[in-house]
C-alpha cells in the first residue's frame, strides 16, 4: 500500500487535554466505496457523522513504535452523506504514557514529550469508477475534545458538559512514514459486557460495586444527573481482611475515572484507557447508586476460544475459569503481566511460561505473530532481547527464561497451528538469541554471568529475595541448551543447515553435565528432566518425586519450574502425585487461591494469605497468568490430548489420558486447524470409560492398551 498522507498536529500544546481532530467533507457524485486509512501517535477513537467507525478500541494498538506501527483501514461508505465529518479524538495511549512506573522521572518525561499526531487518508471511489484521496494535512483542524486527560494507568476525565467549539488549522509534523504498516495483530475489540452483582457500602462506609469478576476493561455507567454534577470511581481487585476497598497493590497507576455530567439521562465509559478491576470504589455519584447502572465491559484481543476444559470438581472448575479469565485479562494486544499496576508490560518471561497453554486456550497465531515481529524488531544490536516487547526498559539485562521467549513462543506457534511462516520470519531472532548467549557467558558452554529472574518467586526463596533457590547459572543454561536444541529443530524444519548449532548443543549438555552433577532444588530437577539434560532422566524423575514428598507434597517451584512440574511428573511414573499437587486445596496450590476467592490467577500462591493479610503492597497481582500454564498439562496429560513433534498443527495426535478417581469425570477438548480433539474420562462403577472425539487419525494409549484409530469418535473401557 502506497501512502500519501502527511502526519498532523495541534498547533499548540493543549496539556492533559486530547485534541479532537476534523475533517469535514462534501460528496459531489454517486460513491461506491469509502475507506479510511487511520493511525496516531498515542490511541485513538474515530467517528464519521458521529458514528463510530469501527468497534475496535484502544487503535492502533501497541507495536515498537519507533520501527513498526499499524495503520487501520475501515469501510465507512454506510456512515458518508452528502455532508460528511470525520473526528478522531487522540488520547496518550501507550506510546506517549510515562510508563511503567518504576523508571527514571527523565525517562517518563520524555515519554510525555512526544508529540500527538495523526495520520490519515480517506480513500473515495465514485460510481463511475474514479477515486479521490483526502489525506491529512493542514486542511484538517482541531480542537479539545471532552476527554480532559487519559492515560494508561492514570485513567480518564470527561466533561460532558464540553462542547468542541474552537477549532483551528492543524500543522504538519515532521515524523516518519516509514514506519507505517497494515494492521498486522487482531484486533482490540469489547468482548462481553458483565452486569454488577451489588452495590453495598463497606465498614469504613465506601460505596463499592462488585462486578463478582474481575476483568480487563473498563466501566460502563448510566445516570440520571444535574449538570455538572462530578462522578469520581477508583478500582480495585479485592477487598482487604476488614472487607475494605483496596487498592495499595495499584502502586503509582491511579485507574481513576472522573466524569462531569451532562443534564439529564447518560451513558458513559472511558474510551482511551483500561483498568484491571472486579470492584469500583464509588467516590462521588449523583445518588443512590444501582447495581442496574454499571457493566464492566471486558476489552481483549480479538482472539477465538478454541480451548476447552472441565471436570467434576467444582473447585477445579474455578482454577480453569481463572485461567481463562487471567489470559483474556492479559491478552490486550501484547501478552502483558497484568492488567493493573503501573506496570501492564510484555514480560516475555510470563509470555514463555504461558505460551503452550495460550495457544490451545485461544487462537493466538495472529495475536504472537504480531508480537514477536516486535521483539524482532526491538531486539537489540548483540541479539539480546529485554525483559519486556515492545522493549521500553532499554537498560533491562537480558534474563534467561525471559529472552528464551525468543526461541521458544515461535516454536509453540509452529508447534500449535503448524504453519512454517512464523519459523521463516523469527528465525533470524531466534539465532540471535543463541549467539547472543554464546557471546555473553564467561565460560563456553554454560551461561555464565549475566543478570537473571532465576526461579522467579520460587517458594524456596532466601527471605527476603524474590529469587527461588534454583542457582541462576544452571537455570541460564539449561535454556540455553534448550533454546539451541529448538533452534536446530527449526532449522530442520526450513531445510537451513544447523550442524554449527548441533555441535553447540552437545557441547552445552556435556559442559551442563559435568558442571552440575546434582540438582538441588525441584526446578532444577524438573529443567533437567524437562528439557532432556540428566544423563538418567528417569532417576532424576524419580529423585524429584521424593524431594516432592520431602518437602510435604508441596510445590516450592516459581514461574520456571512451575509449568512444567506436573508434566515431569506424569511423563515418569509419578501421575498420582502429580494429582496429588494439582488437586491439593491448601497453600501453596493453584486451588489455595480459588479457596481465597480468586477470580483470575495471581502472581503469588498467596495474594491472600489464609489470615487474610496481603503478601505485599509493592508486588501483588491478582490477575497474572503465569501460573495458569498448569492448563497444557490438563489438555496434555490429565485428559492426554498430545500433539505430536512431527505432526505440528496436530495433523495427528497421541491420545493417552491419566485418569485419577480423586475425580469423577475429567474432560478437555481443542479445535485445533486440523478440526476437533476431545477427551472425556469418567470413573464409574464398572471401571472408567473413555470417550474421545478425533479429527484426525490419532494413536491411542490407555494403560497397556494401544493402538492406532481413524477420525471419529470412540469409548474404551479401562
Ligand atoms: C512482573 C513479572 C515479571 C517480573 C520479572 C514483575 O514485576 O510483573 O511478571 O516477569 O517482574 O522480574
Amino acid at each position: 500500500m502506497e501512502f500519501k498522507a502527511n502526519w498532523i498536529r495541534p498547533a499548540k500544546d493543549l496539556g492533559d487535554v486530547c485534541p479532537v481532530f476534523k475533517k469535514e467533507w462534501k460528496i459531489k457524485k454517486p460513491l461506491k466505496k469509502v475507506e479510511l486509512y487511520l493511525t496516531a501517535l498515542g490511541v485513538y477513537e474515530a467517528e464519521v457523522n458521529g458514528k463510530r467507525v469501527s468497534g475496535y478500541v484502544l487503535a492502533p494498538g501497541w507495536t515498537a513504535y519507533e520501527m513498526r506501527l499499524q495503520v487501520q483501514r475501515y469501510d465507512v461508505t454506510e456512515l458518508v452523506r452528502e455532508e460528511n465529518i470525520l473526528t478522531v479524538i487522540v488520547g496518550r495511549g501507550w506510546m506517549r504514557s510515562p510508563m511503567p512506573g518504576f523508571v527514571e522521572a527523565e525517562y517518563k518525561k520524555k515519554r510525555m514529550e512526544q508529540p500527538c499526531g495523526l495520520w490519515g487518508e480517506l480513500h473515495l471511489t465514485y460510481a463511475d469508477g474514479s477515486k479521490e484521496v483526502l489525506a491529512s494535512d493542514e486542511t484538517w483542524e482541531y480542537g479539545e475534545s471532552a476527554v480532559r486527560f487519559s492515560e494508561i494507568y492514570d485513567g480518564e476525565h470527561y466533561d460532558a458538559t464540553f462542547d468542541t467549539t474552537l477549532w483551528s488549522h492543524a500543522l504538519r509534523l515532521d515524523w516518519q512514514t516509514d514506519i507505517l504498516m497494515m494492521q498486522e495483530g487482531e484486533e482490540i475489540r469489547e468482548i462481553e459486557r458483565i452486569g454488577a452483582k451489588s452495590v453495598f457500602e463497606t465498614p469504613a462506609g465506601e460505596r463499592i460495586v462488585d462486578f463478582g469478576q474481575e476483568i480487563t476493561g473498563y466501566v460502563e455507567f448510566c445516570v440520571d444527573a444535574k449538570a455538572g454534577e462530578r462522578i469520581r470511581i477508583l478500582h480495585g481487585e479485592v477487598l482487604d481482611k476488614n472487607g475494605n476497598f483496596y487498592r495499595d497493590n495499584y502502586r503509582d497507576a491511579k485507574a481513576e475515572i472522573q466524569y462531569i455530567c451532562k443534564e439529564g439521562g447518560q451513558t458513559y465509559h472511558p474510551k482511551l484507557t483500561f483498568f484491571g478491576f472486579r470492584y469500583l470504589k464509588l467516590e462521588e455519584f449523583p445518588k443512590k447508586a444501582r447495581p442496574e447502572q454499571f457493566k464492566a465491559v471486558v476489552v481483549c484481543s480479538n482472539i477465538k476460544k478454541t480451548g476447552h476444559l472441565s471436570c467434576s470438581d467444582p473447585d477445579v472448575n474455578q482454577l480453569f475459569s481463572n485461567i481463562f479469565w487471567g489470559q483474556k485479562g492479559n491478552f490486550l494486544d501484547i501478552p502483558t503481566d497484568c492488567p493493573q499496576r503501573d506496570e501492564r508490560l510484555g514480560w516475555t518471561g510470563d509470555a514463555q511460561v504461558f505460551v503452550k497453554t495460550a495457544t490451545y486456550n485461544y487462537d493466538v497465531e495472529k495475536f504472537f505473530t504480531k508480537w514477536l515481529h516486535d521483539m524482532a524488531a526491538h531486539q537489540r544490536k548483540d541479539g539480546g532481547i529485554g525483559q519486556v516487547i515492545p522493549d521500553l526498559l532499554d537498560a533491562g539485562n537480558p534474563s534467561a527464561a525471559w529472552g528464551d521467549a525468543a526461541v521458544i513462543c515461535p516454536w509453540q506457534i509452529y508447534q500449535t497451528y503448524g504453519k512454517k511462516q512464523i519459523l521463516e520470519d523469527q528465525f533470524d531472532c531466534m539465532k540471535k538469541w543463541v549467539d547472543y548467549i554464546t557471546g555473553a557467558t564467561t565460560v563456553p558452554y554454560l551461561w555464565a554471568g549475566g543478570e537473571h529472574f532465576g526461579d522467579w518467586l520460587g517458594l524456596d526463596a532466601p527471605s527476603g529475595s524474590y529469587k527461588g533457590s534454583s542457582r541462576e547459572e544452571f537455570i541460564a543454561t539449561a535454556f540455553y541448551a534448550y533454546s539451541t536444541q529448538l533452534l536446530v529443530k527449526a532449522a530442520k524444519v526450513l531445510g537451513k543447515d544447523a550442524g554449527e548449532y548441533e555441535q553447540l548443543y552437545q557441547n552445552i549438555v556435556e559442559t551442563f553435565r559435568k558442571t552440575y552433577p546434582e540438582y538441588l532444588t525441584q526446578t532444577e530437577h524438573i529443567l533437567a528432566v524437562h528439557f532432556r539434560l540428566a544423563k538418567d532422566l528417569q532417576k532424576t524423575a524419580d529423585d524429584l518425586a521424593e524431594m516432592i514428598k520431602r518437602d510435604g507434597s508441596q510445590i516450592k517451584t516459581g514461574f520456571v519450574g512451575t509449568p512444567y512440574i506436573l508434566h515431569v511428573l506424569s511423563e515418569y511414573g509419578h501421575s498420582d502425585l502429580a494429582y496429588t499437587l494439582f488437586l491439593r486445596k491448601e497453600y501453596p496450590s493453584w486451588l489455595f487461591s480459588v479457596k481465597q476467592g480468586a477470580t483470575t490467577i495471581w502472581e503469588h500462591w498467596d495474594g491472600i494469605m489464609e489470615n487474610g493479610d496481603f503478601w505485599s503492597a509493592d508486588m501483588n497481582s491478582f490477575n497474572h497468568y503465569a501460573y495458569g500454564s498448569v492448563a497444557d498439562w490438563v489438555y496434555e496429560k490429565a485428559a492426554g490430548i498430545r500433539p505430536l513433534e512431527e505432526y505440528p498443527g496436530f495433523e495427528r495426535v497421541l491420545i493417552k489420558p491419566m485418569a485419577d478417581k480423586r475425580l469423577n469425570w475429567l474432560e478437555a477438548s481443542i479445535d485445533t486447524r486440523n478440526g476437533k480433539i476431545a477427551s472425556k474420562w469418567i470413573c464409574t462403577p464398572d471401571g472408567i470409560r473413555y470417550e474421545i472425539e478425533t479429527a484426525v487419525p490419532a494413536e491411542v494409549e490407555i494403560g497397556d492398551m494401544k493402538m492406532e484409530v481413524a477420525p471419529g469418535t470412540y469409548t474404551f473401557w479401562g
